[in-house]
């Protein structure tokens, strides 16, 4: 059963086809690596997914409704949410605040949102900077404070852009390993990601990316060994 599928997607830009007839469908509780060299259209692909920007063909279908041209605000409400999309956090609030804030979309009161919200933290192991000012953390803290924002909206999927950008390596371990613990608490995860020990670490299943369109997918060892996967990243480190 498919719980997100998309159906030739599309978006261009004056001309330039960043997305181009992109077929995909994702499996309820499933972990779904997406890689392609800079510019192939991953994160032009999330913001159709997320309703940041409306296609310019085809469809999007969550949970066996047709969403597409919803805003992102109501697609995250009906459960696809993107970390990116949500608001930059309130730097003067504290990380509880920033939460309990995102929490309220599924809490009717503050009191039931605030212990959503300590839920939360504690899943991503921020429970000890609950009172923390969002403006003195570091960027492994925002990383975690980013992926509660989205988890406390419950959503059905959660799409991941490069959760892993920016933290040193001795920080991605425990950033790997918490994305695990989502997958086996049985969170569906689209998950865009250019650290490859990452994203063979985590995904089921990968989808490669390339010039909009999508070059394959399928077992992510066959996939990374493809030859035209190679030979599109090695076009990217000529470029
Ligand atoms: N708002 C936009 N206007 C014009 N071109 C864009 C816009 N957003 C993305 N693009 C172009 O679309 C292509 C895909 O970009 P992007 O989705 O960011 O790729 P990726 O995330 O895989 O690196 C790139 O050529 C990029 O320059
Ligand atoms: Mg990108």
């Amino acid at each position: 059963m498919s719980v997100l599928s998309v159906e030739g997607l599309g978006k261009s830009f004056s001309g330039l086809h960043a997305v181009r007839d992109v077929d995909l469908d994702v499996a309820d509780q499933e972990f779904l690596g997406i890689i392609g060299p800079n510019g192939a259209g991953k994160t032009t692909l999330f913001s159709l997914l997320s309703g940041e920007q409306p296609p310019t063909s085809g469809r999007v279908i969550f949970d066996g409704t047709d969403i597409t041209g919803w805003s992102a605000d109501r697609t995250a409400r009906a459960g696809l949410v993107r970390t990116f999309q949500l608001m930059r956090p309130f730097e003067s609030m504290t990380v509880l605040e920033n939460v309990t804030i995102a929490a309220l979309s599924v809490r009717k009161s503050r009191k039931d949102a605030r212990r959503h919200a300590l839920e939360v933290l504690d899943r991503v192991q921020l429970s000890d900077q609950v009172g923390g000012v969002v403006s003195t953390m570091s960027t492994a803290g925002l990383k975690r404070l980013e992926l509660a924002r989205a988890l406390a909206m419950e959503p059905r999927v959660v799409l991941l852009d490069e959760v892993l950008a920016g933290l040193v390596p001795a920080e991605r371990a425990p950033m790997i390993d918490l994305l695990r613990s989502l997958h086996t608490a049985g969170q569906t995860v689209l998950f865009v990601e250019h650290i490859m020990a990452a994203v063979m670490a985590l995904s089921e299943r990968l989808v490669v990316m390339h010039e909009g369109a999508v070059l394959t997918s399928g077992d992510p060892r066959t996939v990374v060994e493809d030859p035209r996967v190679v030979e599109a990243y090695l076009g990217e480190e000529t470029a």
